[in-house]
């Protein structure tokens, strides 16, 4: 992997917005998945929402091939765009994004997971994390990391703690944003 190919395609899309804001986790609370990813060394990681694949890039540039992201993404648009900045980041893990709802997407996945980061609709974290435990995508071994409007990240393992108390009570959280 050429890292300067990656990290060329993250500052293209930080400098996309043309002062307007967009929806990525940027740098510093970024560098909380990298600080994990560095520390744990996963080998199949779940993204719930992967707009133009920021995060995604961030997450995969860290891993060694043989490794795999899964990114799901629910635009239509987006989704095709993540994966052209995926590609042109030229990433020695796997990285595949699929489109569609991530509730109706996670009972689908095959296999296990050993990551989780959910960054998609805050109101719905309770029910991804309750579906992937339905669907076996996660196991206890694992973690989640929940990103918030307020509190920045969360990070929790897997189950039963209530699925991380019902996804820390998302909505409520939600309300001060
Ligand atoms: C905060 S953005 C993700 C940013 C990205 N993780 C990053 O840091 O670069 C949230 C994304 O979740 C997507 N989304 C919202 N609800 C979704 C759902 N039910 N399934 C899949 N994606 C969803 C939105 O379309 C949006 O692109």
């Amino acid at each position: 992997m050429d890292a300067s190919k990656a990290e060329r395609v993250l500052r293209e899309i930080e400098g996309s917005s043309g002062g307007r804001w967009i929806p990525i986790i940027g740098r510093r609370r970024g560098q909380i998945l990298v600080e994990h990813i560095r520390l744990h060394r996963p080998w199949r990681i779940l993204e719930v929402g992967t707009f133009v694949g920021y995060s995604t890039i961030l997450m995969a540039k860290e891993l060694p091939a043989g490794t795999e992201v899964i990114g799901i993404e629910i635009d239509e648009d987006e989704a095709e765009q993540a994966r052209a900045n995926i590609e042109a980041a030229e990433l020695e893990a796997d990285v595949t994004v699929e489109t569609g709802d991530a509730l109706e997407i996670i009972p689908g996945l095959e296999g296990e997971f050993d990551m989780v980061f959910l960054d998609a609709d805050k109101w719905e974290y309770y029910n991804y994390l309750k579906n992937m435990a339905r669907a076996g995508t996660i196991e206890g071994t694992g973690m989640h990391l929940l990103r918030l409007p307020e509190e920045g990240m969360r990070v929790g393992r897997y189950l039963p703690r209530r699925l991380h108390a019902r996804a820390i009570r998302a909505q409520d959280v939600n309300l001060f944003s």
